[in-house]
């Protein structure tokens, strides 16, 4: 009996997938090149294609801010927009905070508030505050704690985050060396 002409559906699917597009996002002061699908957002493009798994994926639907990074200087959760998006654009993130050895201010107060338990929000805390402080809304404890209520920390760390980021928004108030 003559065998049907086989109709591959999955590999009709593939066929009819969007074509993958090549971007150029400035990460840490340093241009890469990479190959995103159209789906793919700036979180799963820094984790999965340019290996910054300092940037956290927590909730992947904008409620935790555990994603946070900055572009182009504004903290946005990278969970929510998508790579080509960004296309040309300067990303920050946790890992260019530190120069070596020495740590960041945010960092620093970060550990000398403990204003961490498990960490895993550390890094969306850090870079959101990093943007609230260069907005220049950072003016109170009740300011601070509002303008950063994106950023949800489980272990409930949220009195030594707000401290951690008061004491850096006063040095810089005081123009203390960093
Ligand atoms: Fe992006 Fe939660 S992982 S907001
Ligand atoms: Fe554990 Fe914030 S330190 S979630």
């Amino acid at each position: 009996m003559k065998s049907k002409p086989k109709t591959d559906t999955a590999a009709k699917g593939t066929a009819s997938l969007p074509a993958k597009s090549r971007i150029t996002l400035k990460v840490n002061g340093a241009l890469k090149q990479i190959e995103v699908a159209p789906w793919t957002t700036l979180l799963d493009a820094l984790r999965e294609h340019l290996e910054f798994t300092g940037t956290k994926k927590g909730c992947d639907h904008g409620q935790c801010g555990a994603c946070t990074v900055l572009v182009n200087g504004k903290r946005i959760n990278s969970c929510l927009t998508l790579a080509i998006m960004q296309d040309g654009a300067e990303v920050l993130t946790i890992e260019r905070l530190a120069e070596g050895e020495v740590l960041h201010p945010l960092q620093q107060a970060f550990v000398e508030n403990d204003a961490f338990q498990c960490g895993y929000c550390t890094p969306g805390q850090i870079c959101s505050a990093l943007g609230l402080l260069g907005e220049g809304k950072a003016k109170s404890p009740d300011g601070i704690r509002e303008l950063m209520s994106g950023n949800i920390c489980r272990c409930g760390a949220y009195s030594n985050i707000v401290a951690a980021i008061e004491q850096v928004s006063q040095m810089e108030e005081r123009g203390d060396e960093q």
